[in-house]
């Protein structure tokens, strides 16, 4: 057996013969790493003798989905869970992955199909433990605590499952793949085995996969193109509400998010986030602004708060927590430049309460009222929501979907809206439009 010894990028895959100080597919620095690999590996495929079908003799599989009664989670994956699809679940350490992963394990074994739960991190008692937490103790549910990839297929061939869970891609090994486990190398060939099993065994396979801090999957970007469905978990710790948001659907939109609470028995789905975000809100404070953001297709109420205090640094803070700090910057500067506010004395914090992470430019005008009402010591009328971007000039600009957002702002006795000129609403809402950033705090501090 030959060993070939080249480099490898671990952001995006991409492979050299040399080492190299900047990867030239994905651009990122310091990311190559050595890796041993077997030539015998790389050509062990078998040659099949294959014929071709016509188009029109292809099953459909949506006829087929397994519907899990969890409706965000089979939102997700556009309607269910597809057989025989390869699916992965990223998200940090402790956001969730292994509790989400136990309780639709469970509920697929209730509907009489055998599961089987590779666990590669933990023992079979801590998986027991956060099994009776969460009461998914199946007579269909099957655990086996196993790190190498060619034992548990043996335990596969015997068992039969027609559901298969990997926790996490990161600990298991081939044994002809030389390099260390969670090396691109193991986790890319482990996943293609994975997928040659998914596909010739008719198993559905759940992967889970723990995110680095730079938010790819351990190395793998090369993962996302293997698989069929690939899934986020997000949400942070101080926060006990968690998206799972897809991002890859070969049978699906990607459109989609679901919204789950963590709660002491296991993930419940939330149906109004909103509410749950907004219900505990200070009135009459300043420094608090309302917005709806889109999340998937749907509408979420949030409270965008700031803090403006005179700062004795020569570099005041800029603080941003749920939106870009770049965006918070481009902002401070056009408030600086239209309205005169000196904001080069004053320390700027911008939070999105409840931990929300906003990315569209349509929270511009809501981020600059909380700015400025927090500068002002004023606060803004609690009923009213703020909807618009931004442009370099200080005009308001249109933004999307603005019936879905008022719909929702009006089913949370929200009573105003101040809304880009131009735009086109079919919603009945008390609205006051404005084409500039100046008429906007015209008309909440009377110019004040
Ligand atoms: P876990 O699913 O183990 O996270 P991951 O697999 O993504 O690393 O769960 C992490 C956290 O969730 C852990 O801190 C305990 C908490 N938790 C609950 O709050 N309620 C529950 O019912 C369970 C099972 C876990
Ligand atoms: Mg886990």
């Amino acid at each position: 057996m030959r060993q070939i010894i080249d480099f490898i990028c671990q952001n995006c895959g991409y492979r050299s013969v040399k080492w190299l100080g900047k990867c030239p597919d994905c651009g990122s620095w310091n990311s190559f790493v050595e890796e041993v690999r077997n030539k015998q590996v790389v050509n062990k495929e078998k040659k099949q003798i294959v014929e071709p079908v016509k188009i029109s003799q292809i099953d459909l599989l949506d006829s087929v989905r397994i519907i899990t009664g969890i409706g965000e989670f089979d939102r997700v994956l556009g309607g269910g869970i597809v057989p025989a699809s390869l699916v992965l679940i990223g998200g940090e350490p402790g956001v969730g992955k292994s509790t989400i992963i136990t309780q639709i394990a469970n509920i697929i074994a209730n509907k009489g199909h055998k599961v089987l739960y590779i666990t590669a991190e933990e023992s079979l008692q801590q998986v027991r433990l956060r099994a009776e937490r969460l009461s998914a103790l199946s007579e269909n549910f099957f655990i086996l605590a196993e790190n190498s990839v060619d034992n548990f297929l043996a335990v596969i061939d015997k068992l039969n499952p027609q559901f298969l869970i990997i926790d996490s891609i990161q600990t298991i090994y081939l044994e002809d793949v030389p390099s260390a486990q969670g090396s691109v190398s193991q986790v890319r060939e482990c996943t293609a085995k994975l997928m040659e099993i998914a596909k010739k065994h008719n198993i559905t396979i759940f992967i889970v996969g723990h995110v680095t801090k730079e938010g790819t999957i351990a190395g793998p970007r090369v993962l996302e193109h293997l698989v069929d469905t690939v899934i986020y978990f997000e949400g942070d710790k101080g926060h006990n509400f968690r998206i799972l948001r897809s991002v890859k659907n070969r049978f699906g939109s990607t459109n989609e998010v679901g919204i789950f609470e963590m709660t002491e028995r296991g993930l419940k789905e939330i149906t109004n986030l909103s509410e749950f975000l907004i219900g505990n809100r200070v009135i009459g404070e300043p420094g608090s602004s309302t917005f709806v953001a889109i999340e998937g297709t749907r509408p979420i109420v949030v409270e965008i708060q700031a803090l403006v205090s005179s700062s004795n640094l020569a570099m005041p803070r800029r603080i941003a927590m749920g939106i870009e700090n770049q965006r918070l910057n481009i902002l401070i500067a056009v408030l600086e430049k239209k309205l005169g506010l000196p904001f080069y004395s004053q320390d700027i914090f911008l939070n999105v309460a409840g931990g929300l992470k906003l990315t569209e430019t349509a929270s511009d005008l809501a981020v600059c009222m909380a700015i400025v009402s927090s500068y002002k010591s004023l606060p803004l009328p609690h009923d009213t929501i703020f909807l618009g971007e931004i442009g370099l000039l200080g005009e308001i600009r249109p933004i999307s979907q603005i019936d879905v957002r008022l719909k929702e702002a009006k089913n949370l006795n929200l009573k105003k809206a101040i809304l880009p000129v131009n735009q086109h609403l079919n919603e009945k809402f008390d609205v006051t439009f404005i084409s500039r950033l100046e008429e906007a705090i015209e008309i909440c501090f009377l110019g004040v």
